[in-house]
């Protein structure tokens, strides 16, 4: 990847309380069960699990600065509580299961599998280290039976100038404190915090096109 304009980020139009948003589109969600979140048995040292993941996990999803493409959830109990700890890590369309994560020297593990299908843009197989951890927990849909909810939009990516890059929050440009160029292009930020560290690597949350 080079230095060039930067690469549009795709978003779709969603209607909430009478008015129009533009929602980031990514290409996943990792969901971690977590005990704060009122999981019965992800975390609880008392019933065998690892405990104290939930920080692991969120250091390391910030450190990589993949917000805009795998958003990071710690849920409640996510269902199959006899093989905790438990992820879901839904990317590019596919559910992938993970159980058995009582190890923080996984967590760095999941996340280079995650990136690299990010960057391959493709599902891959399980790294070594997981291949134990992975299965199918949802049964196979039937061929064909993939049904589009709504009809796609001609552009997704308007509406970009609202969007804070960092936080992914809607800023309203009017008002907007925060603000910084980069790449010919004006963007806005939520708070002090979102621009220092936008310009401390707008690489990080702009992609770049070659
Ligand atoms: S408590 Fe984690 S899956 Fe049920």
């Amino acid at each position: 990847m080079t230095a060039g304009a930067p690469r549009r980020i795709r978003t779709v139009k969603v209607r909430a309380r009478g008015e129009d948003y533009r929602i980031v589109q990514v290409q996943g969600n990792l969901f971690v069960c977590s005990r704060a979140h009122g999981s019965c048995c992800c975390g609880w040292e008392e019933k065998g699990r690892a405990p104290d993941l939930d920080t692991r996990w969120a250091e390391e999803w910030e450190r990589r600065k993949i917000r805009s493409r795998l958003h990071l959830t710690f849920s409640g109990c996510l269902g199959p509580c006899a093989a905790g700890n438990n992820a879901l890590l839904h990317l590019l369309g596919r559910a992938i299961w993970l159980a058995g994560l009582n190890d923080a020297a996984l967590v760095p593990v999941v996340y280079d599998w995650a990136e690299a299908m990010l960057a391959e843009g493709r599902v891959l197989p399980p790294p070594p280290a997981l291949a134990g951890h992975v299965y199918e927990r949802f049964a196979p849909a039937p061929a064909g039976s993939f049904v589009p909810l709504v009809e796609p939009e001609e552009d997704t990516s308007d509406g970009l100038e609202r969007l804070d890059p960092v936080c992914l929050m809607d800023v309203e440009p009017a008002t907007a404190r925060h603000r910084a160029e980069y790449g010919g292009r004006l963007y806005l930020f939520c708070a002090p915090s979102c621009r220092r560290q936008f310009l401390a690597d707008p690489t990080a949350f702009v992609e770049t096109e070659a």
